[in-house]
């Protein structure tokens, strides 16, 4: 019997059964945020919870998904829920994604106006700034904009560990360390969350891959889960209360994460105190009372066959009431925060002109100088320039899929470099720009919601003539190196992570050309994610690791060019010499094939730089490394005490030593003595930003260290100890450039935290160790 039916007959039943009705019909029943949330919730009928915890649903036209839904406040929105008027419910809307608000810019029948939203630095960007005050500038602007447009909950940040390259959602996503991604999602959830509306820290835990996503089964050490994969969550969680945690797509170690009670309810809220509700991801898991069970209390976007399966686990006795009327409670303890409830008049006009100028300072912190061989950079003025490379006039300002923002326009690289004075060569821009027309007209969009790995316009080669011509009237030469991907496919190693030999051909004729005729060439990288560079890194001059930085993009570029802005971003992920070099390339995506079933996480916790400095790899850039403009000196570093007892402190003092101001990134690496427990060469504990230095200037840096940051995670004892033995502080300009060092011992054993054995997988794995 459908649930409509079901219920209706129930509900009669029930009112006939229980008297007396008059009194019920006469009585206000209780109002959400009057009454207190238990009496709303008994208040409820079977058919009003069921609805509360499933969306109302999602439009579906022809094969792609129309984004948006439901009562139509918000076209283009992800999903919504329930209102339920007489207890004083209303309905709220719930929209993508972590770089801006992912909703149709264009509405049917309203010609009067657009919708268009800031498309912010993608994630990985922000986590390169390593400035949690900027991020969490960015979140408020961008918690503003949420509101303004009649969004309760935004879906993100994205946080998961980016474990490989080809990842095709790694854009999206912060780092490869644990402690980055952790404050800065904490930081984007402060910002969003200080404007009154909610965030979703996703996807909860271990999607680290596209390649059958919705139900590859992710093999995981405990340790390396609770080091790498949760870790973050962990301290996103701890720092910023999350409103949402969206539980993931694939399993883990044998169960759907959003099935799995030891992930949702004994590590998410037993351990760490999440106080929010958990969604699922949109028609994620497939056992739906096992979600409601596990403390998965919202499932999205929601369907009839989910209300129906729910129904019928209630009436089998196979899920308990009292498990739904948890979830309800959570839910409803959330939705009395939300603008929706608080009956927030939108306005739909957020300040767009502000919020770029937030996103354009965001993007110019973020950027990382590579390579900058004898001062390439900044360039000396804002001369002429040749620009090469689709990505220099087709800008890619973020990936695709539910990550995709629609913001209107992107300020391509030659636009910005123009804004910025520079002259550009505009017979060789025409041409570009015509071949890339041609090809956008024959290969449109077709739906608003890219799935899958997105087509690129095949790299523009000019002819040889035309090559020379523009290098001969130019004083520099850019080429820019553009990709994009997204949700539903992961990258590809050859001609994606790998350059294509066009663009290998084009890089070398390019470098040599200009060379040959005494100028310079810089690269410009246009990426979501790691590719090869160290096979063509000594043919060009200077690199600039651009990111994909939303809108504002061509003008951070010239920005950093011209030295208007130093850069300061350094790398929050590792760039390797080769693919193979990867600690997960024979793993990822895991068996069976293209489909693959299983992935077998067997690099256990050496993950990035963890394995490259462990293993002795050399990397073509190491994590945490970025040039400057200027240079800085390190002090020696001085520990408040050389035997540990609860805490300690390690300060530092950098000073501007170059010839204009800047930032320096500073990071500081533990590395524990090996006692019962194999331990990586150096884990970052703890990492800030100086403030703008004059040259000369200098800036004392104190950090902390508590015994969290002592302690591994040992299986055995399902706690975080702290082995005795000595420790050493490494301060480094990055993982590979340690500046200063200092050790100091625990003299006991200390076990820092006892937590649930759980999550354990169904067999053991035979991890890499050093
Ligand atoms: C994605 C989520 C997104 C959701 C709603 C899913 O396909 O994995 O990240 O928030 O769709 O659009």
């Amino acid at each position: 019997m459908k649930l409509i039916h079901y219920l209706t007959a129930v509900c009669t039943a029930a009112t006939t059964a229980i008297a007396p009705a008059t009194t019920h019909a006469q009585s206000e029943p209780p109002q959400l945020g009057h009454a207190p949330t238990a009496a709303v919730v008994k208040a409820m009928t079977l058919e009003e919870k069921i609805r509360l915890v499933v969306g109302t649903g999602m439009r579906f036209a022809g094969k792609g998904p129309i984004i948006g839904e439901a009562d139509g406040r918000v076209p283009g929105a992800a999903g919504n829920t329930m209102n339920i008027d007489r207890l004083g419910i209303p309905a709220t809307v719930y929209a993508d994604g972590p770089a801006g608000v992912r909703i149709d810019p264009i509405r049917h029948g309203d010609s009067s106006k657009t919708y268009y939203a800031t498309a912010w630095p993608v994630g990985t960007l922000l986590a390169s700034s390593w400035d949690t005050a900027l991020v969490k500038s960015v979140g408020t602007a961008f918690g503003s904009e949420i509101k303004d447009y009649g969004v309760d909950f935004i879906l993100g940040p994205g946080m998961n560990i980016q474990r490989n390259p080809l990842n095709g959602r790694n854009f999206e996503y912060y780092s490869e360390d644990p402690l980055v991604s952790g404050f800065m999602a904490a930081s984007i959830v402060n910002g969003i969350q200080s404007q009154g509306v909610g965030t979703s820290i996703k996807h909860f835990a271990a999607n680290n891959q596209e390649s059958n996503r919705n139900s590859v089964n992710a093999i995981i050490s405990e340790r390396a889960l609770r080091e790498i994969y949760l870790r973050g969550f962990e301290i996103a969680v701890k720092h910023a209360q999350p409103w949402t945690v969206m539980s993931s797509y694939n399993k883990i170690n044998g169960t759907y994460t959003s099935e799995n009670a030891d992930l949702l309810t004994a590590i998410l809220r037993d351990e760490w105190a999440f106080k929010g509700f958990v969604m699922t991801d949109w028609f994620g898991g497939h056992d739906r009372a096992a979600q409601v069970r596990a403390g998965n209390d919202l499932l999205m976007p929601g369907g009839q066959n989910q209300m129906d399966a729910i129904l019928t686990a209630l009436k089998n006795g196979s899920l308990d009431s009292a498990d739904l009327d948890r979830n309800v409670e959570r839910i409803l303890n959330i939705i009395v925060k939300t603008p929706s409830f608080h009956k927030y008049v939108f306005s739909s006009h957020p300040d767009l002109k502000a919020h770029a100028a937030v996103a354009r300072k965001a993007a110019a912190e973020g950027m990382i100088l590579l390579q900058n061989n004898a001062s390439t950079l900044p360039l000396q003025k804002a001369g002429i320039l040749a620009l090469f490379g689709n990505a220099s006039y087709a800008t890619i300002m973020g990936g695709t899929g539910s990550g995709e923002v629609h913001s209107g326009y992107t300020i391509s690289i030659a636009q910005g470099l123009q804004n910025a004075g520079f002259r550009i060569i505009t017979p060789l821009a025409g041409q570009y720009q015509q071949y890339i027309q041609a090809d956008q007209a024959a290969h449109p969009k077709k739906t608003p919601l890219t799935l899958g790995k997105p087509r690129m316009t095949p790299e523009y080669v000019p002819a040889d003539n035309a090559i020379a011509t523009a290098i001969n009237s130019a004083d520099e030469v850019i080429y820019t190196l553009g990709r994009n991907a997204g949700e539903g496919a992961d990258r590809t190693i050859t001609g994606d992570f790998n350059l294509t030999d066009t663009e290998q051909t084009l890089i070398g004729k390019l470098a040599q050309a200009c060379h040959a005729r005494g100028k310079k060439i810089i690269v410009v990288l246009n990426i979501g994610g790691p590719v090869e560079i160290a096979s063509w890194k000594d043919k060009v001059d200077a690199i600039l690791l651009a990111w994909q930085p939303g809108e504002q993009a061509g003008n951070v570029v010239a920005d950093i060019l011209s030295g208007a802005v130093n850069p300061s971003g350094k790398l929050a992920v590792t760039f390797p010499v080769k693919y193979e070099d990867e600690p997960s390339a024979k793993d990822f995506p895991g068996t069976p094939g293209d489909r693959p079933t299983e992935s077998v996480y067997r690099e256990g916790v050496y993950v990035g730089y963890r394995y490259f400095s462990t293993f002795h790899v050399k990397p073509a850039f190491p994590f945490g490394f970025g040039l400057s403009y200027t240079q800085f000196r390190y002090s020696p570093v001085q520990l408040s005490t050389t035997t540990f007892q609860n805490h300690l402190t390690a300060k530092i003092t950098v000073t501007n030593t170059g010839k204009v101001a800047g930032r320096e990134i500073v990071q500081l690496y533990l590395h524990a003595p090996s006692g019962s427990l194999d331990k990586p060469a150096e884990e970052l504990k703890g990492f800030a930003k100086t403030r703008l230095l004059r040259p000369g200037e200098s800036q004392t840096i104190n950090f902390s260290l508590d015994p969290q940051a002592l302690a591994s995670f040992h299986t055995n004892a399902s706690a975080w100890i702290a082995e005795a033995g000595k420790y050493k502080v490494m301060i480094g300009a990055s993982s590979e450039a340690i500046k200063a060092t200092a050790d100091f011992t625990l003299p006991k054993d200390l076990t820092v935290e006892k937590v649930h054995k759980v999550l354990a997988p169904q067999t053991p794995i035979d991890e890499l160790r050093p």
